[in-house]
């Protein structure tokens, strides 16, 4: 059960009353408990497991915090864990549910634009192991994955910008809408009722690529487009004690894997032009020093997706036509990185 919601209350109550469950936990953090929460209401106990906000709650102490008190609240296999907020609570909370007791019942109901069009779609769970981004996880799809799009109206600014950068990626990768941004820009934040479409249309894109390849073998890799660069300039950053949005950084990413594919000739040079403005409409740039570039490249080298030590990164020919993953030489990458800057500065 994937689907756009306007009834978010009666659409969990069915899917409970389907499964059954001896147990409802529900997990979020306090923002969400603010906003969202409310909106929720069945007629069964709910037990709150409360997490911190975004990013630090996806590490192994809050894992065992979670576990803990599933087994103390009397959580068995016939549980529900429902997973309520952005990408860090459903990586998380996918990861604990996948884990608990061998797995557990698992509802996705995100609150977060990045979390409704990408990361409650697709099954990949996960939590960082140290300074090293979702280095331990699982693929587990949720059993349900409710998207309420009214929960955007106290989404703020910045939470909208790293949803738009998934979702140029999609437009990119799939050839639709992407005409649509380049020459209209995104609906406006409060047409909640027209973002739903727009919601909508990305979550059946990753559906689709996810139904082919659940195991990223080979054509979900394509949805890595941006991100090897992007990982690199959020690697920078945190070392340097520097706040970058995830977002930000993956709009950069597409620029600069795009510029690093132009200079190969995979990409042509009219595409990239538009990319380019895509990207310098939407987003602030990204800050780095020439004196950063070696730093840079030798972290995309040891990216997850790197095969021998070889820069590789998912770039596209057209729009709505992925290439095959990119083997991009070093002096290719120092030069994208180099030229990005030139042209930002
Ligand atoms: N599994 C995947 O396929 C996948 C894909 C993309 C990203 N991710 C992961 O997603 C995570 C980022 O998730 P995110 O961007 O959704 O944000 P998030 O979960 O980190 O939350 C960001 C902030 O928004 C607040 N918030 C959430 N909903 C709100 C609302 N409706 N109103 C007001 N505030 C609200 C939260 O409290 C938090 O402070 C990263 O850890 C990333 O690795 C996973």
């Amino acid at each position: 059960m994937i689907g756009i919601t306007h009834r978010l209350s009666d659409s969990l109550k069915n899917f409970i009353s389907e499964n059954q469950p001896d147990k409802i936990f529900v997990l979020c953090d306090a923002n969400v408990i603010q906003y969202c929460l409310p909106a929720i209401s069945v007629e069964w106990p709910l037990e709150i497991i409360e997490i911190a906000e975004g990013e630090r709650c996806k590490n192994l102490t809050t894992c065992e915090n979670i576990w803990e008190a599933l087994a103390n609240g009397g959580a068995t296999r016939n549980s529900l864990l429902v997973c309520l907020g952005g990408g860090s609570t459903t990586d998380l909370g996918g990861f604990v549910a996948s884990t608990y007791q061998r797995g557990i019942k698992v509802c996705y109901i995100p609150t977060t634009l990045l979390c409704m069009v990408d990361a409650a779609i697709g099954g990949k769970t996960g939590i960082n192991l140290g300074g090293l981004k979702n280095y331990i996880g699982t693929f587990r799809m949720p059993d349900a994955v409710l998207v309420y799009p009214e929960f955007l109206r106290t989404l703020p600014d910045a939470e909208w910008q790293n949803g738009k950068a998934e979702m140029i990626k999609h437009a990119l990768l799939s050839g639709k809408g992407w005409t649509d941004i380049l020459q209209n820009g995104f609906p406006d934040q409060s047409d909640i009722r027209e973002w739903s479409q727009w919601i909508e249309a990305n979550m059946k894109f990753k559906t689709s690529i996810i139904s082919e390849d659940f195991a990223e073998n080979n054509i979900r890799a394509m949805l890595n487009f941006g991100h090897t660069a992007a990982h690199a300039l959020e690697f920078l950053y945190m070392n340097q004690g520097r706040q970058l949005s995830h977002g930000q950084a993956v709009a950069a990413g597409i620029l600069i894997e795009t510029i690093a594919a132009s200079m190969m000739e995979v990409c042509p040079v009219g595409l990239l032009d538009n990319i380019r403005s895509c990207i310098h409409d939407n987003f602030d740039p990204v800050a780095y020093n020439p004196s950063d570039v070696p730093e840079l490249n030798m972290v995309t080298r040891k990216d997850k997706k790197s095969k021998s030590g070889n820069i590789v990164c998912s770039v596209i020919s057209e729009a709505g036509k992925p290439s095959p993953p990119l083997s991009v030489p070093e002096t290719v990458m120092y030069k994208a990185w180099l030229q990005y800057l030139h042209e930002t500065a």
